[in-house]
């Protein structure tokens, strides 16, 4: 079974597919959005403390569990737990499948937005003003259209496989992405207001730094943002060569991630300002309008006080999230299609097919129950699931894996005094840290 596995060809190639799947809606929407709400800069310090000591280290897990089993996450839980618990890493696993199809569900229709709107601005560009008008407004039929096409986009690539169509496509995406990224940074920077949105971004007022709302804004925006829990980055550890200095790979992708999260950050915030310079409100009582809506109102009349240009910049823009919303999709559906091609001898295009179909039905539902399902399934994905999961793979690699903890072990044989540090940390200190937010995130926020 393991001879015929699909894999990833390169080591880069494995980081910019998880760079790929970290980098989405999540860096270059949620990170700016949640800057701008909670003071900017001392956001950004607070973001970048936890990166570096909650969320690099459940990565590093995450991805370590997948890379030593060589299988899809349901059977590399059920191995890691099968001196002490065997069923219950299997249950977990299984459970983690249900995470991935919960993040597609939501992800896929506002990826879905993302997309109806850079179509809305190619189709004003080609003077079909009445189509672009209806692209640009929300609608259940908007939706309806969009949110499988979406679907569609994720399942044409995942279908391909591995090294054939993952690799492939983030390896080239991924460049375009930032490429991108920064041609509308220098944009926006020229304009008028840019300045004092950019002061706000990286001057932190560190009196907000404690400020626990602020903290566990920039936690669960960490998890989310790293892709962690969900089981994406742990099927693409295991389609990484055993044994490859996952340290330094795990710090690349974190690096990735957070690059363009802060840079997301620098188009987004001074964006904000310049619209609030030409006379758009956007804060109301320190809080940003309409949070999630914002993208979809201000930039818009951002962009058309520009004319034409400004259309050419929407039109990226837009194109820009639907791509990094594209490659993040298809790590989440990865998760259950390797679990049905190894486990349950499917090919992995009956799999894709299956899972875009659950993935189909369950977002549909979302759409039609949107008032009472759409916030809820985010939160509840991302406050309580995302964390509770990383709890569980601290406890694998710390204490349950071959009845002790698996990284001090090799530290000891290897006599490596580094990876003896790295193994206590995630062994101690890691699941402490994460059951004081969790509480946190649960009972206070
Ligand atoms: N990290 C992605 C983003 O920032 C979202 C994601 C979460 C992807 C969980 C896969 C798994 O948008």
């Amino acid at each position: 079974m393991s001879i015929s596995r699909d894999s990833f060809h390169s080591r880069i190639g494995f980081v910019l597919s998880a760079a790929g799947s970290a980098i989405g809606l999540g860096n270059i929407w949620g990170f700016p959005t949640n800057a701008a709400n909670n003071g900017g800069g001392a956001f950004l310090f607070v973001y970048l403390v936890v990166t570096l000591l909650l969320a690099l280290p459940a990565l590093f897990a995450e991805i370590y569990i997948g890379n030593q089993a060589q299988k899809n996450p349901v059977s590399a839980l059920g191995e890691a737990c099968a001196n002490r618990m065997p069923r219950v890493g299997r249950t977990v696993g299984k459970i983690g499948l249900c995470g991935a199809i919960m993040m597609l569900s939501f992800y896929t229709i506002v990826a879905g937005w993302m997309l109806a709107h850079a179509l809305s601005a190619i189709s004003e560009l080609a003077g079909l003003a009445e189509l672009s008008a209806w692209l640009s407004s929300d609608s259940t039929v908007r939706n309806i259209i969009f949110t499988p096409v979406f679907i569609l986009l994720g399942a044409a690539i995942v279908h391909q496989g591995v090294h054939g169509g993952i690799e492939k496509w983030s390896a080239r995406l991924m460049p375009l992405l930032l490429v991108m990224l920064i041609g509308l940074i220098v944009y926006i920077l020229q304009q008028e207001g840019a300045g004092q949105g950019l002061a706000v971004y990286l001057i932190p007022d560190f009196s907000q730094v404690t400020d626990p709302k602020l903290v566990i804004s920039a936690m669960g925006q960490a998890f989310f943002s790293l892709s962690i829990g969900v089981g994406g980055m742990m099927v693409y550890g295991s389609y990484m060569q055993k044994d490859k200095d996952l340290g330094k790979l795990v710090l690349s992708i974190g690096v990735l991630d957070t690059m363009i999260a802060f840079l997301a950050g620098l188009l987004i915030i001074p964006a904000l300002f310049v619209a609030q310079h030409a006379g758009h409100e956007i804060f109301n009582n320190e809080e940003l309008i309409g949070e999630g809506q914002l993208i979809f109102q201000i930039l818009p009349a951002l962009f058309n006080s520009m004319g034409t240009v400004g259309l050419i910049v929407a039109a990226g823009f837009f194109s820009l999230l639907s791509i990094a919303a594209l490659t993040s999709t298809i790590s989440s559906t990865e998760v259950p299609v390797s679990y049905l091609v190894e486990e349950k001898a499917l090919s992995r295009k009956k799999a894709t097919w299956l899972v875009s179909f659950i993935v189909l039905c369950s977002s549909m539902l979302l759409v039609a129950f949107f008032d009472t399902l759409f916030g809820l399934v985010i939160r509840v994905l991302t406050t309580i699931f995302q964390p509770l999961s990383c709890l569980f793979y601290f406890f694998v690699v710390g204490w349950i894996w071959n009845r002790g903890n698996k990284l001090t072990d090799k530290a000891v044989l290897d006599n490596n005094i580094y990876l003896k540090l790295w193994g206590n940390y995630l062994r101690f200190v890691c699941p402490v840290l994460l059951t004081i937010v969790f509480i946190n995130v649960a009972f206070i926020a």
